[in-house]
């Protein structure tokens, strides 16, 4: 292929100069050029072929919304269930889907388990690695017990020879791992730098729409703020999962933050084990941790992630603090405990100024939702008195900074998989109460900060 002369574009503005400059000329924003290819003379498409315009769909004639067509996506599960929940069902003709994750998380080994999976359910698939040698991923496919696999393995890294390949075999699912490896012979710079994954992703995204091929990018998140990691890729792709989870434990979540065909903040919950990821059907299990009597510091949440509740132990320790006593949160957010500790002063007289403040979300779950307000507030209060809640409890709930306890969406489902799971009381905002009871659960509803500390009390 020859080689075309390269340009660089400003990623805010698409302003683009011959030379690496600085400063944006266009917008004046600092080290927004990067490298780009110009593929026609005189730079009449520049502006359409960098990079982030690179997911857009084609231009087709105009025609009024409602005589285009809404046709449905044609999806396959793998029947790896986990993966199917963050995907919306299964992999979607010409989707393309970015996998993010820290190193050593379990990216490989999913997609391999995913790739043998939607082989056997009829799919050509091709795995791309660029991290490992064949033999690597043939080592990992006897561990996984895929000794027998026809999945096809590619060791390559070059964009264009990984094109032309793709092209050949006609695969129906590609798997780029990882997409830092890439590079393509367009550009100079290294692969992993913001303009060579730019470039590849781009290529593999306009092949995936073009040809219908389901495309998987691997990307690992850097340390160093992600700046050539699978961020700069979010806006191209139609689907971004991230892979999360403590390393020392073996349970991992993963989460879908965007997806063009399905839910977002849907989970899939696997566990780490010797023969590769195994989903994990009753998450709540995890989550919970096994107190044979009530501890004081801790509350059971009901939190909702995506489509499913799941039980989580949130624990909380207050003990004095030095003069600067300390907040700290894992797996919920630092600012809304800070909020929440003002609102119980003001609003349930419960001063803890003086106390270091810890919160932990059991099993290395993150809870992003403010509907684990209450539950927090109820376990920090339980460490603060030393005072165990009752046995079988459950709180969910967002808090207001005027003390109000405001509800929480889909609250008949919460606390009918509390039920099930076998608990017995639950404090839950007004607006959440059932109007029918439920069987073996006593409801207690409030409206206010003070009135949940007052019916714990009474509970005590
Ligand atoms: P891997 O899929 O290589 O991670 P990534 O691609 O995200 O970098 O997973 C590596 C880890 O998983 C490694 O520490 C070993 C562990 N592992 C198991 O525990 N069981 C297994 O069956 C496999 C294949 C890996
Ligand atoms: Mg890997």
């Amino acid at each position: 292929m020859a080689k075309e002369k390269t340009l660089y574009t400003c990623t805010e503005c698409a302003a683009t100069s011959p030379r690496w400059l600085g400063k944006c000329p266009g917008c004046g924003a600092w080290n927004t050029l990067i490298e780009t290819v110009a593929d026609s003379p005189g730079g009449g498409r520049n502006r359409l072929s960098t990079p982030q315009y690179a997911g857009l769909a084609q231009a087709q004639a105009v025609m009024p919304l409602s005589s285009i067509e809404a046709t449905e996506v044609a999806r396959t599960a793998s029947g790896i269930e986990e993966l199917d929940r963050v995907l919306g069902g299964g992999v979607v003709e010409g989707g393309v889907v970015l996998i993010g994750g820290d190193p050593g998380i379990g990216k490989s080994t999913l997609l391999l388990q995913a790739m043998d999976a939607l082989q056997r359910a009829g799919l050509p698939t091709l795995y791309v690695t660029g991290e490992e040698s064949g033999a690597q991923v043939a080592l990992r496919s006897r561990r996984l017990g895929l000794e027998a696999s026809a999945v096809n393995v590619l060791a390559e890294i070059q964009l264009e020879k990984i094109l032309a390949t793709v092209q050949a075999t006609q695969p129906a699912v590609c798997v780029i791992d990882s997409i830092q490896t890439m590079y393509s012979d367009q550009l100079t710079s290294a692969p992993g730098s913001v303009a060579q994954v730019r470039e590849c992703a781009a290529h593999l995204t306009r092949l995936a729409k073009a040809t219908g091929i389901a495309v998987i990018l691997v990307g690992h998140v850097t340390k160093e703020g992600a700046i050539a990691g699978p961020r700069v890729l979010e806006h191209m792709v139609d689907t971004v999962l991230y892979f999360e989870g403590d390393t020392h434990s073996s349970f991992r979540l993963v989460r879908a933050i965007k997806n063009r065909f399905g839910a977002v903040n849907e989970i899939g919950v696997f566990a780490m084990t010797e023969r590769g990821l195994r989903g994990v059907s009753n998450p709540s299990a995890i989550f919970l941790s096994q107190h044979s009597e009530p501890v004081p510091g801790s509350c059971v949440l009901v939190t909702l992630e995506g489509t499913r509740p799941m039980l989580v132990e949130i624990q909380a320790l207050v003990d004095s603090g030095g003069p600067s006593p300390r907040r700290l949160s894992v797996g919920l957010e630092r600012d809304r405990l800070a909020m929440l500790l003002a609102v119980l002063h003001r609003h349930a007289g419960i001063a803890s100024a003086d106390q270091d403040v810890f919160v932990n979300a059991v099993g290395g779950v993150r809870i992003s939702e403010p509907a684990a307000d209450l539950a927090v507030l109820l376990a920090i209060t339980s460490s603060l008195r030393a005072r165990a809640l009752p046995k079988g409890f459950i709180a969910f709930g967002e808090v207001g900074l005027a003390g109000e306890v405001r509800p929480a969406p889909r609250g008949q489902e919460r606390l009918k998989e509390a039920a099930k799971l076998g608990f017995t009381v639950a404090v839950v905002p007004k607006a959440n109460a059932p109007k029918k009871p439920i069987a073996g659960l006593a409801i207690h509803a409030v409206e206010r900060v003070e009135e949940a500390m007052q019916v714990v009390r009474g509970l005590e």
